[in-house]
């Protein structure tokens, strides 16, 4: 049995909004990460997800329940858990070598391990770009640098918040391709949340499908069948469908009407 490194035990999270109603972002939500697994969170918006990763990162804190990584309680932001964002947050004016070198600076850690700054400049496959800035690359270049950012910090897990949902359909297919091959060779533990079926099927050991008002887990499957999925291949295909159910949108699709 592998280890778990992210513990999340009966997790509640309400916000009070300012006409003063009450959003049951999360109630009782219960999940463990394992040590090097790659886990995806997928639901509808507006079910937690982001909710989920503020809480597991620190950002954020639940009126019930508890978190916890490598058993020590999460009580703030840490370097132990890196976190990716939708849009990439590099500081535009530096370059890419110093954007990745950036945590390492913060941390007062640079002298030590600048070794390590070119060695993830290539693990995300940046190399030749060292000394462009963000504005200069693509959103899926940008989107690598910042893997790498929180990654050269040897986070005990990184958590992806939709990071290509602004990338174009092909973009996205190679940087899904790059984040396998970065996990590989990093050993990282991975939660990732997409609203893109095939995205977490691709990439996951598990897929957590959640539910909205109030968001909570309603089940957790898991991915068996090896790496490097075939997209159009029937295990694939299948556990779409299975997903497709869980998440009811089989049934949501537009039924014809006739009208005569
Ligand atoms: N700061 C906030 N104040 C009030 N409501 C919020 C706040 N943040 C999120 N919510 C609400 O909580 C629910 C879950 O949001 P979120 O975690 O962002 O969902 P997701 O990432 O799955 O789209 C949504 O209904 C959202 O509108
Ligand atoms: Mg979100």
């Amino acid at each position: 049995m592998s280890k778990s490194v992210v513990e999340v035990e009966g997790v509640s999270r309400t916000y009070t909004t300012m006409r003063g109603e009450n959003v049951h972002a999360l109630e009782d939500v219960s999940l463990s990460v394992n040590d090097g697994e790659f886990v995806s969170l997928i639901g509808a918006s507006g079910c937690g997800k982001t909710t989920l990763l503020r809480l597991i990162s620190g950002l954020d804190k639940p009126q019930a329940g508890t978190l916890a990584l490598k058993g020590e309680p999460i009580l703030a932001p840490s370097p132990e858990i890196g976190y990716v964002f939708q849009q990439h947050s590099l500081f535009p004016w530096l370059t890419i070598e110093n954007n990745i070198a950036a945590g390492l600076k913060a941390r007062h850690v640079y002298k030590q391990f600048k070794g390590d700054v070119p060695k993830y400049i290539s693990l995300v496959g940046l190399d030749g770009f060292e000394n462009y800035y963000p504005h200069q690359i693509s959103g899926g270049m940008a989107q690598r640098a910042a893997i790498a950012r929180s990654l050269i910090n040897r986070p005990s897990a990184l958590l992806l918040d939709e990071p290509m949902g602004a990338l174009d359909s092909f973009t996205r297919a190679d940087l899904q391709d790059k984040l396998l091959e970065i996990w590989r060779a990093d050993g990282a533990t991975m939660i990732l949340v997409t609203h893109d079926i095939d995205e977490a099927i691709y990439l996951s050991d598990r897929i957590v499908i959640m539910t909205p008002r109030p968001g909570k887990i309603s089940e957790i499957l898991e991915v068996k069948f090896p790496h490097p999925r075939h997209r159009g291949g029937v295990e694939f295909l299948s556990l779409r469908g299975v997903i497709l159910e869980k998440l009811n949108l089989a049934s949501a699709l537009p039924h014809p009407e006739y009208k005569i």
